[in-house]
């Protein structure tokens, strides 16, 4: 007898898979995000291939291609590499077709540049090309339908191709509705092998979920070559794209952009925007953290406020709440400040979000300024990860750090020198007495 087709249900937001429905997902705790979905039949004849050694394949250099926007370039590893999946996340309305028009239109000089529009209509399109000017030399398709997608790209074959967005695209054969897992995980695939075989490199543009992660697919992040995260505040006019994962480069590496009605402006210094404090204002420390390959000057705002709450708040902009739990603690038991009953709020400039250690001593300077009511000395800067027993651990290339801070006029670095956390604020602070 044949065997009955395997029932299967899977959850819309972490792609966790069961075989039977659920009103929670086990996997990701969202209620009413289990679907059923059908999984593509099986075809058992395949055959065994050929092997090769490794010596004997042929590779011509890749040439990487420019996407003439210098700080995208630099995300990628210094550029885009032909063939490669490139999946570009961030919340709505951060950019990302803004910055992928404005790449194909710089590419579209001297190669063939396709955008796949599904969200927006050729209309749309036409009037952010207008604004952003340069983009005459785009080739656009409004489809959201995979199968006539894949057709397209295997027969153009354009240099580069932007799918805008990968939650658009629908396949017939997948049952479910687009932009559930199924179905983007399917487009993924697809797309993956279309332009490995086909030698185009592909942007997908991907949303994400409120918790930051790609709508979904979590499993798209294994199968592209490079996961950028566009981010920054919709408020503020910089926006900070990341390499999450790279297969050509170094992750954590970092583009800065300004938004402006002309599109988005590179920002090669970012260092002179975040790392600038004016003199003499209680609660505010510069420190330099290291994003990838790229120093960079920040400046960290706190304000220290006394509270009645039992438990009191402290709340972070950009900066890891658990790691400013244990820095407020280690200033509290070895450099003997009253934070106990205070409410302790830290902000970087800008919308940047911190993620290395480095930066913990100009987090725990700018508190401790706030604290104390006495300005951090003048031309400071600061890095170095506090440890719990309040010694100073060394920060990882700190030359470069210091070099970064000199270039921008920080006459004094504290940071390499310093042993201990009490040690480097009776540095910093004028009279941080005890
Ligand atoms: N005339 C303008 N001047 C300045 N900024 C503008 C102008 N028009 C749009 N913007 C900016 O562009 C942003 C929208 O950019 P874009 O459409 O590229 O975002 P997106 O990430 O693709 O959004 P979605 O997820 O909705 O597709 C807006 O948030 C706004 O800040
Ligand atoms: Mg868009």
């Amino acid at each position: 007898m044949a065997k009955a087709a395997a029932v299967h249900f899977s959850c819309a937001e972490c792609g966790y898979s069961t075989g039977r429905w659920l009103g929670r997902c086990p996997g990701c705790g969202s209620f009413g995000t289990l679907a059923e979905e059908s999984l593509p039949a099986a075809n058992g004849s395949a055959q065994p291939k050929a092997l090769l050694r490794l010596a004997e394949v042929e590779v011509d250099e890749a040439k990487r291609i420019s996407t003439g926007v210098p700080e995208l370039d630099r995300v990628l590893g210094g550029g885009l590499v032909p063939a490669s999946l490139v999946l570009v996340g961030g919340e709505p309305g951060v950019g990302k077709s803004t910055l992928l028009l404005n790449a194909l239109g710089e590419i579209s000089r001297d190669r063939r540049a396709l955008l796949v529009t599904g969200e927006e209509s050729v209309a749309q399109v036409k009037l952010r090309a207008a604004r952003l000017g340069g983009c005459d030399g785009i080739e656009i398709l409004a489809e959201t339908e995979l199968d006539a997608v894949c057709a397209t790209l295997e027969r153009e074959q354009p240099a580069v191709c932007v799918i805008d967005s990968v939650q658009t695209l629908w396949s017939q054969e997948i049952g479910s509705a687009p932009g559930s897992v199924s179905q983007v995980r399917e487009a993924a695939a697809r797309l993956l092998r279309v332009s490995k075989e086909s030698g185009v490199a592909t942007f997908l543009v991907g949303h994400v979920t409120k918790d930051g992660s790609v709508a979904g697919p979590r499993v798209l992040e294994h199968l592209v070559d490079c996961v950028l995260q566009f981010e920054g505040d919709r408020y503020h006019a910089h926006r900070i794209l990341r390499a999450v994962k790279n297969r050509f480069g170094s992750t954590n590496e970092l583009g800065v952009f300004e938004m402006t009605g002309a599109g988005l402006i590179g920002v090669p210094d970012p260092s002179e925007i975040f790392g600038k404090t004016h003199g003499g204002e209680i609660g505010a420390a510069v420190t330099c953290t290291l994003e990838g390959t790229r120093p960079l000057l920040l400046e960290i705002q706190a304000l220290v406020a006394p509270t009645d709450l039992a438990m009191p708040r402290r709340v972070g902009t950009g900066v890891d709440p658990k790691r400013l739990a244990m820095i407020v603690a280690v200033l509290s038991r070895h450099a003997g400040l009253p934070l106990g009953t205070a409410d302790v709020f830290v902000n970087v400039a800008g919308g940047v979000r911190i993620d290395e250690p480095g930066a913990d001593l100009g987090i725990g300077l700018a508190i401790a300024s706030a604290a104390k009511g006495v300005p951090v000395r003048e031309g400071l800067a600061a890095f170095g990860e506090i440890g719990l027993t309040g010694r100073l651990r060394p920060a990882t290339q700190a030359d470069r750090r210091v070099e970064e801070c000199r270039k921008f006029g920080c006459e004094t670095v504290l940071g390499p020198g310093s042993e201990t956390l009490r040690q480097a604020l009776q540095a910093a602070l004028a009279d941080f007495a005890n």
